[in-house]
């Protein structure tokens, strides 16, 4: 990896524009409406202080109350769908990277991009993709808890870490934004010219879970077995016992 970038305005994609509201839906949301209208330049992010209707992955709920960092970022990644994928990856290695650095502590990453502290769930990520005229835009959505008060994450309280219970640093949602985004950039440019074998290598590092046992909800089947490998298209690499499973998509429990 390249040495960390020191500046935010070093950033030559991500974070070149940043749009902060007070209160909106959903940030993902709002770029979805902006670019409908043609205002959403490629590398924009918009954060907010609180989200009213949140999105998490695979339709859930995401609870985005005030002491959260909430934003999305629109990029045109111009790859291949396969390699699209692999962003998903991508991301979670830079910002659990990212978070670590600044809490001095290791965030963990549980296939495919949630990042955990300790245990329980510190940030998770939405990558959603669309097209507009002929090009392929994602948009990703990243929700990292930094101080919130866990009675307002609904059920997930007793699951959820923040990261002001790990740290006694002062916890500014602007710095660890621009930390973050930093991060981002550093691993998107990386995966764009070097590929992603350096990055798988420090995904399996950071995974919960490899070589334990899992059970994996692939909405129309269960699949249990040992978390052997990630492999090269970013699949979770599963022994059942009686075959080798290679899992796309799907939520992981480590048992
Ligand atoms: C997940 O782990 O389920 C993904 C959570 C993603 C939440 C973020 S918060 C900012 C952006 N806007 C949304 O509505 N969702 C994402």
């Amino acid at each position: 990896m390249p040495d960390r970038l020191t500046n935010i305005a070093k950033n030559i994609i991500i974070g070149k524009k940043i749009i902060y509201l007070d209160e909106v839906d959903s940030t993902s949301d709002y770029i979805k409406r902006a670019l409908d209208i043609g205002e959403m330049t490629e590398g924009t992010v918009v954060a907010a202080s609180i989200q009213t209707k949140g999105k998490g992955r695979a339709g859930r709920v995401w609870e985005s109350p005030a002491g959260g960092l909430w934003f999305s970022l629109l990029l045109y990644p111009r790859l291949p769908m396969e390699k699209m994928a692999l962003l998903s990856l991508v991301f979670a290695v830079a910002i659990s990277q990212g978070l670590g650095e600044i809490i001095e502590q290791k965030c963990k990453i549980k296939w495919p991009n949630d990042i955990y502290l300790d245990g329980k769930k510190l940030a998770g990520i939405l990558l959603e993709t669309g097209s507009l005229e002929e090009d392929i835009y994602l948009i990703i959505g990243v929700g990292i808890n930094v101080d919130v008060d866990k009675d307002q994450l609904g059920s997930l309280s007793s699951s959820a870490a923040s990261l002001s219970e790990h740290s006694s640093l002062d916890l500014n949602i602007n710095s660890i934004l621009a930390a973050v985004l930093e991060y981002m950039e550093m691993y998107y440019l990386d995966f764009q010219q070097e590929g992603f074998s350096q990055i798988l290598e420090e995904f399996k590092e950071l995974c919960l879970h490899l070589d334990q046992r899992v059970k994996i909800d692939c909405i129309n089947r269960i699949v249990s077995g040992i978390n052997v490998d990630i492999d090269s298209r970013g699949r979770l690499v599963v022994d059942t016992g009686l075959a080798i499973e290679k899992i796309s998509t799907g939520d992981v429990k480590v048992l």
